[in-house]
């Protein structure tokens, strides 16, 4: 017999955040060895611990959660989401144009089959979460990425994304706030973005799982908010506001007039029911999660713990001049760069030899689809003694490498 192989589907997908070097980081923890795991941002893992209302709400419910309920979501889940997106000014949202799922990873996934054919091109950030490019290509479509801009505080380059705009674009997907810069960007530059898919005919795809967790006051605007008269999916979810990265819940939000998301509609509920429904006990709690927005404020202001991590972790880059970075403002990651002067001509070798040295997991840029191997990407949700000491060892470990 033949040996199996895989699909040509399968040929590009891949995540380097839980790849080879993390499975390096896994048999060190096996051989006894501690490894400080900065690859995933999973709060859970770093001692933060679910908000009191989401924990109450979980109990209460436990025996409600035992049945398969509605492919597309819980009626008192679906409204409660409804009310949070008309809040941002989604406003002709119904319940039913919301569709809940097992993260905002699933119902990625379900967009991209959905509305992506064979060749057909999906338009994305550069550095890049590499959830998206992966969907493109397992809906047999291709990621054709956007230049961030490192020297505009890593906004997209409307310019670059317009060039790259060609008769198999389907849609534009942004990422705000995103990982894995931490930049929020102004409405404005949200709005450009929207006048181009406006002018190209062109659906957006809006993931804003990090619209909850920003810092600084800084200014934020859903996209479908600002075009109403575009289809736009919305994706967010609770893993990072709430803690609950293991409950496994998010959901995509279909606006814009009718007419034009029809077959968008029909496609999730399709794809919704395929699968049965999204996890139960956590449609349960989505309420009164949504009903408590403090807890997370909580972890964003001074003496709150992303905002004290993210300051140690800044105050240890000022003191190096081997790394340069653009200041987050939003979600708890941060894409630094590391200077030219220190040559590294694969960051992925940089990445396994830092691990194998200072037992510091981290995910190199070309991770993210990043072309140049001069960055990586820090999850800064250790304790702020801890993330501090972590990146003055990276420092001193920069200081000395060469490849
Ligand atoms: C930008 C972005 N989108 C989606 C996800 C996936 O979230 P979920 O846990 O809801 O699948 C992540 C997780 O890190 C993310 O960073």
């Amino acid at each position: 017999m033949r040996p199996v192989e895989r699909s040509d589907k399968m040929k590009m997908v891949h995540s380097d955040i839980r790849g080879p070097i993390y499975q390096r980081a896994l048999e060190m923890e096996r051989q006894g060895i501690e490894v400080l795991k900065l690859n995933t941002g999973n709060p859970g893992n770093f001692g933060f611990g679910m908000p009191a209302s989401v924990r109450a709400a979980l109990l209460e419910n436990l025996d409600r959660a035992v049945a398969y309920c509605d492919p597309g979501g819980m009626p008192e889940a679906r409204e409660a989401l409804r009310a949070y997106h008309a809040a941002q000014g989604l406003e002709d949202i119904t319940a039913e144009d919301i569709f809940i799922g097992n993260g905002v990873s699933e119902m990625a996934q379900m967009v991209c089959m959905s509305v992506l054919s064979a060749g057909d091109e999906l338009l994305m950030p550069m550095p890049s979460y590499s959830l998206w490019s992966n969907g493109a290509y397992l809906a047999g479509a291709k990621p054709v990425f956007y230049t961030c801009d490192e020297k505009a505080d890593w906004y997209p380059d409307v310019e670059d994304m317009a060039r790259k705009i060609t008769p198999r674009t389907k849609a534009i997907l942004l990422i705000n706030p995103n990982n894995p810069t931490g930049q929020v960007y102004a409405p404005a530059l949200v709005e450009q973005v929207i006048g181009l898919a406006r002018r190209h005919g062109l659906l957006l795809i809006a993931d804003e799982i990090y619209d909850r967790l920003i810092l600084d006051d800084m200014p934020f605007r859903s996209v479908g908010a600002l075009a109403p008269d575009m289809p736009v999916v919305t994706l967010n979810g609770l893993s990072k506001s709430h803690i609950v990265c293991g409950f496994r819940c998010g959901w995509a939000a279909v606006s814009g007039p009718r007419k034009l998301t029809e077959q968008l509609r029909q496609c999730l509920m399709s794809l919704s029911a395929l699968r049965l429904c999204g996890n139960v006990l956590t449609q349960l709690v989505l309420p009164a999660a949504m009903a408590d927005p403090d807890s997370t404020r909580a972890m964003l202001v001074p003496g709150g713990r992303i905002y004290e991590q993210r300051a140690a972790a800044l105050r240890a880059l000022d003191q190096l001049d081997c790394i340069s970075y653009v200041k987050t403002h939003a979600s708890f990651y941060i894409f630094p760069k590391i200077a030219d002067r220190v040559p590294i001509t694969d960051d992925r070798r940089f990445a396994l030899d830092l691990l194998e040295e200072k037992h510091i997991l981290l995910v190199p840029g070309s991770g993210f689809d990043w072309p140049t191997p001069d960055h990586f990407r820090l999850v800064l949700l250790p304790e702020p003694e801890q993330i501090y000491r972590a990146i003055l060892d990276i420092g001193d470990f920069l200081e000395r490498y060469h490849q």
